[in-house]
């Protein structure tokens, strides 16, 4: 038996204006794609941006339904618009933020195992890993490269071959 371990890294700023310029750009994108959010059950509104390689930017929030589970992730919302519309123009970056009036919010929020799940299928789609910038308007902002820094041990398509 032998013992092993995975290490994740990650970026950590303690303020937006750490960021390279494109990056604090779309954080404060994310923070725009916040005000689509329909969240009157939760009252936590999450924004996501992404940039693709043209500079366009496209925008997510977090769809809530009466019936709770038929609502959707701001992540997943943004990335099925990707897939759907924009599937020739890779990711280059998402930035997620939230925002609650219920309390304050120290710590980036992180997305959830089925938004993990589509940021890998549109990794796979585009060939190529997205960076992911989760932005703590109140705190700290942790910024990694691909889903695997989430989800090291993703199934991937070529074990089924
Ligand atoms: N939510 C997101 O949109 N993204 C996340 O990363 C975490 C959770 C939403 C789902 C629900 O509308 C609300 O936040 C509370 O869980």
């Amino acid at each position: 038996m032998t013992n092993k371990e995975i290490r994740i890294a990650f970026e950590e700023y303690n303020h937006i204006d750490e960021l390279p310029q494109p990056d604090k750009q779309l954080c404060l994108e994310a923070v725009k794609a916040m005000s689509g959010s329909h969240s009157p059950y939760s009252e936590f509104r999450v924004g996501a941006a992404l940039r693709l390689k043209s500079g366009k930017i496209l925008y997510g929030s977090n769809q809530e339904n009466v019936a709770y589970p038929s609502g959707l992730c701001a992540e997943r919302v943004a990335l099925f618009n990707w897939s759907a519309n924009h599937a020739s123009d890779p990711i280059d970056c998402i930035a997620v933020t939230a925002h609650t009036d219920n309390f304050e919010l120290l710590k980036p929020v992180t997305p959830c195992g089925a938004c993990l799940q589509v940021f890998a299928e549109c990794e796979n789609i585009q060939g190529q890993a997205m960076d992911v910038i989760l932005y703590c308007q109140k705190g700290q902002i942790w910024k990694t490269s691909g889903v695997q820094s989430f989800l090291p041990f993703l199934f991937f398509e070529d074990r089924l071959k």
